[in-house]
């Protein structure tokens, strides 16, 4: 007979879980589908780095995080397969801060799972790593991203003006920052 759990045990509420997905580590294995999800045009235009790399440049940056100590997360929604990639990087013990980045792959766009997966990276930084501040930054151009930060409560803190030339023209980058006292869970 199974040893009874005591209903204690049964309230544990994982960090990485949130409403629609759930976070974990990047495994070896993940590399191929992210790489592949990672240099869909669609995507990494909106990304500091916007040409493909080959596979070994997206082993090269898996390795180089954890190195760094940055805390990079699959993106998962419940019962399925990786739609993406969310990380906290640039980490300052001083300030208690650091920068968060995102993707998900065009096709699971606008299904509410990059909204929940910055909630559960705020809450992890917030609530586990006792961060003060994170911080990022997003292209003028890319509404979809102001709408999802802005959901989870950043607010926007300046502009780096042509700071990004994408498709011919400059764009102007938007800094956003969350501090710990405004996030409600
Ligand atoms: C930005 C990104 C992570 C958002 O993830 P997502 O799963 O699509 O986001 P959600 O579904 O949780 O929320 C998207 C919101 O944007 C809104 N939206 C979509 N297109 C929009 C547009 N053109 N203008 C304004 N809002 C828009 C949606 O309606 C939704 O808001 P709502 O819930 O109030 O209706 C994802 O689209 C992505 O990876 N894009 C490419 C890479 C990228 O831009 N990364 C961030 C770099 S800073």
């Amino acid at each position: 007979m199974a040893p009874e759990v005591h209903p204690d045990f049964t309230r544990v509420r994982s960090p990485f879980e949130g409403a629609l997905v759930r976070l974990r580590a990047v495994e070896e294995d993940d590399l191929p589908a992210i790489n592949e999800g990672i240099w869909d045009p669609e995507v990494s235009r909106n990304l500091a780095a916007n040409w493909p790399q080959p596979l070994a440049g997206t082993r090269h940056w898996w390795t180089r995080s954890r190195e760094q100590g940055a805390q990079a997360f699959v993106i998962e929604p419940h019962g399925e397969a990786l739609v993406g990639v969310c990380s906290l990087e640039d980490l300052h013990g001083d300030t208690r801060s650091a920068s968060l980045g995102i993707w998900i792959a065009r096709p699971h766009w606008d299904r509410g799972y990059g909204t929940d997966a910055v909630r559960i990276l705020c809450r992890f930084g917030f609530h586990e790593m006792n961060l003060q501040r994170i911080g990022l930054g997003v292209y003028e151009d890319n509404p979809r991203a102001i709408r999802t930060y802005r959901k989870v409560g950043f607010v926007e803190e300046g502009r780096r003006r042509r700071a990004h030339f994408d498709d011919g023209r400059y764009v102007d980058l938007i800094s956003m920052g969350l501090l710990a006292e405004e996030f409600t869970d």
